[in-house]
């Protein structure tokens, strides 16, 4: 039995619709109906936080810990058809938004924490956008998202999730990055920039919670096949690496969580290029700006 599962209504909307949320905040509240309440009520099964849940990383995530068991999945995306149908596949919550909406994040937390009557054990953090080109041509407003939504919106969910979990000497938080942020990618300055950024926050508050009870993992995956580079509007070109299918990082994911492994390279060989750089810089870039 799934905590929250419900049918979604002709109208995209679940039953128990009881009004509109506060339109600052945006996250549609009418999905916390208190039929979703008294059932998370009833499961001891710990509450499972996944942004991005509408597609790729994220859904293959909801579906993977789905599996697993012993989550109540609460589960953001903006795309309300494509986050019903991974809700109803997993069980899982639908609390769609864009998180980059001011409040937003605030919101969701609120939204899903009474939802579930009960404490957000994990967040995996998968939301993000891409953009490919030449740093001169990226329009501001494509600058200021892509801060907000791979950064921004992620530090200020930590942010809030944390005190919880600190009080309770348990939690687990999964920051998506990218092999980009390792290495910094010609024509994908700001993307580069937000993940490599991304991957020190993740090492800063491990040592500043080391002990709690709260873990951190950051999670780097390569070439991942899903519609993210179709979105950002320049495809996949390259004939190396080959794109790997999400699954493969949500299982990447599940192991790191069920054994508390503080940092995953999918695939494991993506560590290399990273390690060189580190040890040689100038070789590093001479071979970068060589070979891209
Ligand atoms: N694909 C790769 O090769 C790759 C490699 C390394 C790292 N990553 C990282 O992995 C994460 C997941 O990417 P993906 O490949 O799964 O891409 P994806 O299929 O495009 O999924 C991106 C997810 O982020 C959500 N999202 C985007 N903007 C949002 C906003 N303003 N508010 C709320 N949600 C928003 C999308 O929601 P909607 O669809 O509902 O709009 C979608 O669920 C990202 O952080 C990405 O940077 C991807």
């Amino acid at each position: 039995m799934t905590l929250f599962h419900r049918e979604a209504q002709p109208s995209g909307r679940p039953s128990g619709h009881r009004g509109t949320a506060d339109p600052s905040a945006r996250v549609d509240a009418a999905r916390v109906d208190s039929g979703g309440a008294a059932a998370a009520q009833a499961d001891s099964a710990r509450v499972g936080l996944v942004t991005g849940a509408s597609s790729g990383i994220g859904a293959a995530v909801a579906e993977r810990l789905a599996v697993q068991g012993g989550w109540r999945l609460v589960l953001n995306g903006r795309d309300r058809t494509r986050l019903d149908r991974v809700a109803r596949r997993t069980g899982g919550l639908a609390l769609p938004a864009d998180l980059t909406a001011p409040g937003a994040p605030e919101a969701l937390v609120t939204a899903a924490t009474v939802a579930a009557q009960d404490r957000i054990g994990l967040l995996v953090a998968a939301a993000g956008v891409g953009w490919a080109g030449p740093l001169s041509t990226m329009p501001a407003d494509a600058v200021d998202r892509l801060l907000t939504v791979d950064l921004r919106v992620t530090v200020q969910l930590v942010r809030l999730l944390l005190p919880p979990m600190l009080a309770s000497k348990d939690g687990h938080i999964v920051l998506i990055g990218s092999v980009a942020g390792s290495l910094g990618v010609r024509n994908e300055a700001v993307y580069s920039a937000a993940k490599g950024a991304l991957g020190v926050f993740a090492d800063a508050l491990r040592q500043e919670v080391r002990g709690s009870g709260v873990r951190i993992t950051h999670v780097v995956p390569g070439v991942v096949d899903t519609p993210f580079f179709e979105r950002r509007g320049v495809p996949y070109a390259r004939s190396r690496p080959r794109p790997i299918p999400p699954d493969r990082v949500a299982d990447a994911i599940c192991r790191a969580v069920a054994v508390g492994r503080e940092q995953v390279y999918v695939p494991g060989w993506m560590r290399l290029p990273g390690l060189v750089r580190s040890a040689a810089p100038g070789l590093y870039q001479r071979l970068a700006f060589r070979f891209g």
